[in-house]
C-alpha cells in the first residue's frame, strides 16, 4: 500500500516539513529500524524522535533502507537537560548526527524547559548557532508553556516549531494563540491518546462512523485541518497507512466544534515546569 506524501506546511524560515510524520516512541533500534523503513515505504517523509528514546540509529538504518534519498525525508529530533547550553547544544547535535548517521538535522528541539535548571534559553542560543552553521535546517522546542516561549522572546529569539501535547481532550488554546502570533508552527505529540479513552469517545466515534472513517482518523484530520503538524506512533503497516490517508476528506465544521467541545482538564498532564529530561 503506497499512500500520497501528507501536504506540507512552511516554518518561518522558508523550510517545509510535512504536516504528518511517524512517532517513534518506545520503539527501540531494531524496532525502529523496521517501522521507519515501512512507513517512509508507505509514503511518510516525517520521523520524529528523542536522544532520549534511544532509538537514533534504528531511525538512521530505517531511512537509509528505505532507499528514499535523504533530502526527501525530514528528521526531527530534541536533546536532554544536560545539554543546555550553547555547547551542549552542539555537542548534542554532534551526537545526535553520529547516532543517526545523517550530516544534519531537519528539526532540532530542546526536549523539556527544565526550568529548574534555568539553562533553556542559553541552550537556544545553541541552537541558533547551530542554524547558523548549517547543521540544522531548522530550530524549535517542544512543551514549552507560554513563560517560557516569553524568556525566549526577549532574547530575541523565536522558535519555528514548539511540539506539546495537544488534541481534542487538551485543546492548549492559550499556547496555540500565542504560537500563531509569533508565527510559530504546532505540532502535537500523542495525538491519538495513547490508550486513553479518545478514540472510543462517542463524539469521536459517531463522525467516523458518519465519514466512513477510523477514529484515529478523525483526531489525525483534526490536528491538520487546522494546520498543525502531527506525529502518531504505530508500529503496524495497516494503522501507519490509514494514519497518513486522512488528507482525502474533510471535517465540517459541526464535526469540529463537537471535537473542540472535547476539551476538558486533566490532573494527570505532563507539566513542563514540574517534570522534564
Ligand atoms: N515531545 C515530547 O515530549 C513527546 C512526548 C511523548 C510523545 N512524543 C512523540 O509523539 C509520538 C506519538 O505519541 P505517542 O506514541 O505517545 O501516542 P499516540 O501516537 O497518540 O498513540 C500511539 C498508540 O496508538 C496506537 N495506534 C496507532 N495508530 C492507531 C490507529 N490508527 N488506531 C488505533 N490505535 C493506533 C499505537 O499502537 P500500534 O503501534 O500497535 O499501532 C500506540 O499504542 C511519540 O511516538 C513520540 O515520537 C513526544
Amino acid at each position: 500500500m503506497t499512500i500520497q506524501p501528507a501536504p506540507e506546511v512552511t516554518l518561518a524560515n522558508g523550510v517545509k516539513m510535512p504536516l504528518l510524520g511517524l512517532g517513534t516512541w518506545p520503539m527501540n533500534d531494531a524496532e525502529a529500524a523496521v517501522a521507519v523503513a515501512q512507513a517512509i515505504g508507505i509514503g511518510y517523509r516525517l520521523v520524529d524522535t528523542v536522544e532520549n528514546y534511544g532509538n537514533e540509529t534504528g531511525v538512521g538504518e530505517g531511512i537509509r533502507a528505505s532507499g528514499i534519498p535523504r533530502d526527501k525525508i525530514f528528521v526531527t529530533t530534541k536533546f536532554n537537560r544536560k545539554w543546555h547550553s550553547v555547547d551542549g547544544a552542539r555537542q548534542a547535535c554532534d551526537l545526535s548526527l553520529q547516532r543517526l548517521g545523517l550530516d544534519y538535522i531537519d528539526l532540532l528541539l530542546i526536549h523539556w524547559p527544565n526550568p529548574d535548571q534555568d539553562r533553556y534559553v542559553e541552550a537556544f542560543a545553541g541552537l541558533v548557532r547551530l542554524l547558523e552553521a548549517g547543521k540544522v535546517r531548522a530550530i524549535g522546542t517542544s512543551n514549552f508553556k507560554p513563560a517560557h516561549l516569553q524568556r525566549l522572546f526577549d532574547r530575541g529569539f523565536t522558535p519555528h516549531l514548539n511540539q506539546i501535547q495537544m488534541d481534542p481532550y487538551h485543546r492548549r488554546d492559550d499556547l496555540v494563540a500565542i504560537h500563531r502570533q509569533h508565527g510559530i508552527v504546532t505540532e502535537s505529540w500523542r495525538p491519538l491518546g495513547n490508550g486513553n479513552t479518545m478514540t472510543s469517545d462517542p463524539v469521536v466515534t459517531a463522525i467516523a462512523a458518519a465519514h466512513g472513517k477510523t477514529p484515529a482518523q478523525v483526531l489525525l484530520r483534526w490536528q491538520t485541518q487546522q494546520g498543525f503538524v502531527t506525529c502518531p506512533k504505530s508500529a503496524d503497516a495497516l494503522r501507519q497507512g490509514q494514519n497518513l490517508d486522512i488528507f482525502g476528506f474533510t471535517l465540517s465544521d459541526a464535526d469540529m466544534a463537537a471535537l473542540n467541545g472535547l476539551d476538558r482538564p486533566d490532573p494527570d498532564m505532563f507539566d513542563a515546569d514540574e517534570f522534564g529530561h
